[in-house]
């Protein structure tokens, strides 16, 4: 309940958005507890490093080396979970939950696995459950969809989830630099990990595009249901080429409820150049939201960083301090939908990237394959030759994407296929 009495807050994490999180409270504390109502005081923290410097005074709040210990202690209302993973910080949640005081967390990847059994251990508590910091940094896209747009029936979400991966595709297109070069470069200036698999391979996120569908559809985090790809494959010859066509390449992730169930795809995509979400530079994100009377919503901002994550994280916390409670994924956790899993899919256009023998009649076999596939193609161009081979691009009409793989299958085995073909979905954002 709101009162004159500060939330206490017990902040578990003090990297990169942790000690975001405590420069907002020193800047913006006047402001930010005249909105909550009450002051937000953190009165302990927890890290691995008691000696490390975190650029704020924390000569006022307790230290505890174990998160656990800090969710439970008496003057902590609130754990704000930023360490990240599933080892201490899913142990300092339940906790949290446990003991029925309110979590925020900006852990997706805790989520994603652990979400709803968290909602349930939160509720059977009453306990608040907030994770508007872990989709999409510091767009507040939780909470437009929690509570702006309750009276839709959410029909997609889409999303450009992942800054790294952007800054990689839209680098490469500027300068010309291939993929690995790129990346490199991504990992120096600290935007990529070190592994950066989580990032590059999609992981990172479907982790959010899974979060993103539970809330929109009602149903519990099925993020082994999100089919998943990452950019390793795109060359900057995708790039051009998709341009020249009038698209751009993102690693778009899509969730739509459809007839036979939920599809939910993380995969690089080409979307018309000329929509907001083909419009996005650098580590920028995107989530738009289709409602069915509503239209079409699409916010976009920063996707990462301590400003913009602590910006999330203190919002929830004003919710919290305000009394301002809903479930963690909009439903009570045992009202939400076990979502069957879309076995088809919806259809769209493709790409495809061929590889072919520069020699007369290859052409006429691909589109035989293709024919008997029933793919019809709506545009084709030859991009001059190399050697003895010779880069095609199809553009295909609507249709299944299992229908594409399988008549990929067969070009791959025409005698006149020099590499794997490669399709890319065309997004209609
Ligand atoms: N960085 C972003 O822009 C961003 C954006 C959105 C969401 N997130 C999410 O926010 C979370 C934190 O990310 P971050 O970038 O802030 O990570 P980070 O910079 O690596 O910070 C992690 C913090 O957790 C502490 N920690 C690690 N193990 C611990 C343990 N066993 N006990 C207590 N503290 C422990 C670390 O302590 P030491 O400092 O002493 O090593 C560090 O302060 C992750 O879930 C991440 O996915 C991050």
């Amino acid at each position: 309940m709101a009162g004159t009495e500060p939330l206490r807050v017990g902040l578990a994490g003090l990297g990169t958005v942790g000690a975001g999180v405590l420069r907002l409270l020193a800047g913006n504390g006047a402001a930010i507890a005249a909105r909550a109502g009450r002051p937000l005081r953190v009165t302990a923290v927890s890290a691995r490093d008691r000696a490390r410097d975190r650029g704020s005074d924390l000569s006022g709040a307790a230290w505890e080396a174990d998160p656990v210990a800090l969710a439970l202690r008496p003057d902590v209302d609130v754990l704000v979970e930023v360490i990240g993973g599933t080892g201490p910080a899913l142990a300092a949640v339940e906790a949290a939950l446990g003991a029925g005081k309110a979590v925020v967390t900006a852990n997706k990847a805790m989520l994603a696995l652990h979400g709803a059994a968290l909602a349930a251990r939160a509720d059977a508590r009453g306990a608040a459950l907030r994770w508007e910091a872990a989709v999409a940094g510091g767009i507040p896209v939780i909470k437009a969809l929690g509570e702006g747009l309750p009276g839709n029936r959410i029909t997609r979400v889409m999303g450009v989830l992942n800054g790294t991966c952007n800054y990689i595709l839209t680098t490469m297109e500027k300068t010309g630099a291939d993929y690995a070069d790129v990346l490199a470069d991504a990992q120096r200036l600290g935007y990529a990990e070190a592994d950066p698999a989580v990032d590059v391979g999609g992981i990172d996120a479907a982790h959010k595009l899974a979060l993103l569908a539970a809330l929109a559809f009602g149903t519990r985090v099925d993020f082994a249901g999100v089919a998943i790809r990452g950019i390793g494959e795109i060359t900057l010859a995708d790039i051009r080429r998709a341009a020249d066509m009038g698209y751009r390449v993102k690693l778009l992730g899509v969730a739509r409820m459809n007839a036979d169930g939920l599809e939910q795809r993380m995969e690089p995509c080409l979307v018309p150049a000329g929509s907001t979400l083909g419009g996005l530079e650098g580590v920028t994100n995107a989530v738009a939201i289709e409602g069915d009377a509503v239209g079409q919503v699409t916010m976009v901002g920063p996707g990462a960083g301590a400003g913009p994550t602590a910006s999330a994280v203190i919002g929830d916390l004003v919710d919290i301090a305000r009394g301002n409670v809903r479930p963690a994924f909009g439903l009570p956790a045992a009202a939400l939908a076990r979502p069957e899993r879309s076995s088809v899919g919806s259809e769209a256009a493709y790409y495809l990237r061929l590889t072919l023998r520069d020699r007369p009649g290859a052409l006429a076999q691909v589109a035989t394959v293709l024919g008997e596939h029933d793919v019809s193609i709506d545009r084709m161009r030859q991009y001059g030759h190399r050697g003895t081979e010779a880069p095609v691009v199809i553009l295909t009409h609507p249709t299944e994407g299992r229908t594409v793989s399988a008549a990929l299958a067969g070009i791959a085995a025409l005698d006149v296929s020099l590499a794997d073909p490669v399709a890319l979905r065309i997004e209609e954002v």
